[in-house]
């Protein structure tokens, strides 16, 4: 059986929702922070509350990053919280990003990445006082090529990587159209790092299929298909657990619960926590009400029917 992951989403997995996640659906190896950025050069606040909620789970930050100095600033920040793991993002696909050579962006400069895998070598070597740290790699194919991929594999192969995580799409491709079967294929028979698929997995089967094909596989990465169906995970691993629909139940009051602790007045509460149900299998009619709701009162008894 395979490790599953839990990938990271940004507006999604904060703190609150790993945490809610973790205590109700069982089965994850290892959930990761949405990815940590600098703006105006400095970690943002919001990201560093995120990392130092409490986590009684396996939990690796992620940082985005577009050259060797933010990859320091970042690091430093973290490792100051007392991680000793670090993935960094070399596949978000938003222009925002990418456009300025972060995420997916980055995999055309080679020398960027050059850079960038110097340091993760000099910073994972243990020495007499410490005990190295630990990077991964979560990228995709390219931006706009899987050549992309296929040139910084020889460097990727030299680096010091606990594992790599690959989406076998390219940047342009956001999060749509065909995943690259062909191209993750030869990604899998280069690569000596331990290696885990992500994209598109939605049901056991798809698990299944992916395990066959790809034997000498690290574990699987899941996103959207586990904010659907919160406890694919634990079906997999066989564990017992309730229906995805109780858990997200379960999940949902959690999250609901801790933004009504943090933030000020309904109509905020309300604006943050309707997009938990964006990747659920809800009813068009409950759906529907749970969208058109216009004040908490409301939302919460449309929520209500789905119970
Ligand atoms: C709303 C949203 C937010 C995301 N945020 C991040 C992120 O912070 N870091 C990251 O590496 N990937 C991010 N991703 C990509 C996912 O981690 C994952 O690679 C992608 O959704 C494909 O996997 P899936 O088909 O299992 O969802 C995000 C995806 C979505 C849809």
């Amino acid at each position: 059986m395979l490790p599953i992951h839990f990938a990271p989403l940004q507006g999604f997995t904060e703190s609150a929702y790993r945490l809610a996640h973790s205590k109700f659906a069982p089965g994850i190896h290892t959930y990761y922070t949405p990815f940590l950025r600098l703006e105006k050069g400095e970690v943002r606040a919001k990201d560093l509350r995120d990392l130092e909620a409490d986590h009684p789970y396996h939990l690796i930050p992620q940082i985005i990053v577009r050259d060797v100095d933010e990859f320091n600033t970042l690091t430093k920040a973290v490792t100051d919280l007392g991680f000793k793991e670090i993935d960094i993002n070399m596949g978000c696909p938003y222009p925002m990003q990418t456009k300025s050579g972060r995420g997916s962006g980055i995999l055309p400069h080679v020398e960027k990445v050059r850079e960038i895998l110097g340091a993760v070598s000099q910073l994972s070597q243990a020495d007499s006082t410490s005990e190295g740290l630990k990077f991964s790699i979560k990228m995709r194919l390219g931006l706009e090529s899987p050549d992309e991929s296929m040139h910084l594999l020889p460097l990727l192969n030299e680096a010091s990587l606990a594992h790599i995580t690959l989406h076998p799409r390219v940047g342009i491709q956001q999060y749509k159209g065909a995943l690259n079967f062909e191209a993750f294929d030869t990604f899998y028979q280069e690569c000596k790092h331990p290696l885990i698929f992500n994209g598109g997995i939605t049901d056991l089967k798809e698990i299944q299929y992916i395990e066959t094909r790809y034997p000498k596989l690290a574990g699987i990465m899941i996103g959207r298909g586990l904010l659907a169906n919160p406890v694919l995970a634990a079906q997999y691993a066989g564990l017992p657990c309730r229906t995805a629909i109780e858990t997200l139940l379960k999940i949902h009051a959690d999250v609901a619960a801790d933004y009504a602790r943090r933030l000020q007045g309904n109509a905020q509460i309300l604006d943050k926590i309707r997009p938990f149900w964006t990747y659920a299998d809800l009813p068009k009619k409950i759906r529907k009400k749970i969208e058109k709701s216009k004040t908490l009162k409301e939302y919460m008894d449309s929520v209500n029917e789905l119970a």
